[in-house]
């Protein structure tokens, strides 16, 4: 499996913060067969992205590791003016492997007005933003035609492998199935921030996945699509379906 999503780069974060942290989930993750993995340090209001220090602690990383794992540097990319002008001028700084696909994470508070703007501007410069768990944020979850619309114009979506085992309340787990069932899931990806609370262990959603929805499918979401962003290999997805609108008597 391919995990892209994951905080395994210490002191950069509120994921691991020790090397040991670091080295710990490395191993998890290799013992839960991952064979590669995509450290994604936040970008927000809180923490400072610098790719050179990533890339370097990677390295170190992946010297302790030998072969048994592979860690690439990607970025949990969160949707503020500055990041969005640094990515314009050179997405490479934030992209899985310096290619063409941006992890992005949506405030739980705000939808900026013109992110579909954004988005379109992304792709015209060959950036194509990946939605990190739509199911754990309400507002996203509220807008899933808007979501339909994105993925139609290129985009994709990545789903916390928790969420669908219910790791993150019924909420989260009813969400991730309806996007499921609406063919909007590109990914599943761990988020892992730590070994025992939200830990680098694909294997019980694979297993759901494969159970519910077929082996196929699941070798899709946690293997082919997301080994594709590690060489940026252009990712053809489904058509998604339309969520019915609701129609009210009453008028707001
Ligand atoms: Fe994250």
């Amino acid at each position: 499996m391919v995990d892209i999503h994951s905080h395994i780069v210490y002191g950069v974060d509120d994921g691991a913060q020790t090397i040991e942290d670091s080295l710990a989930m490395l191993r998890m993750a290799a013992e839960c067969g991952t064979t590669d993995i995509v450290a994604t340090p936040h970008s927000d209001n809180k923490y400072t992205y610098y790719p050179e220090l990533i890339a370097e602690r990677i390295a170190e990383l992946q010297a302790a590791m030998g072969d048994r794992i592979r860690i690439h540097r990607g970025c949990d990319f969160h949707l503020h003016f500055d990041n969005i002008r640094n990515c314009e001028e050179d997405r490479s700084r934030f992209t899985i492997n310096g290619q063409r696909y941006l992890m992005v994470e949506f405030s739980e508070i705000n939808i900026p007005k013109n992110i579909t703007l954004v988005f379109h501007d992304m792709l015209r410069r060959d950036i194509t933003p990946v939605v990190t768990h739509p199911e754990r944020n309400a507002l996203l979850m509220a807008r899933v035609n808007q979501m339909v619309e994105w993925v139609r114009s290129g985009c994709l979506m990545q789903v916390t492998a928790q969420s669908l085992i219910g790791g993150f309340g019924k909420k989260a787990e009813e969400a991730a199935k309806k996007l499921m069932r609406h063919k909007l899931v590109h990914f599943i990806a761990s988020d892992a921030h730590d070994t025992e609370f939200r830990p680098p262990d694909l294997r019980p959603a694979w297993d759901l996945v494969a159970s519910d929805y077929g082996e196929k499918t699941a070798e899709l979401l946690f293997n082919t699509n997301p080994r594709m962003t590690l060489t940026g290999e252009y990712i053809e997805c489904e058509d998604p379906d339309d969520v019915p609108v609701k129609k009210s008597w009453f008028r707001w």
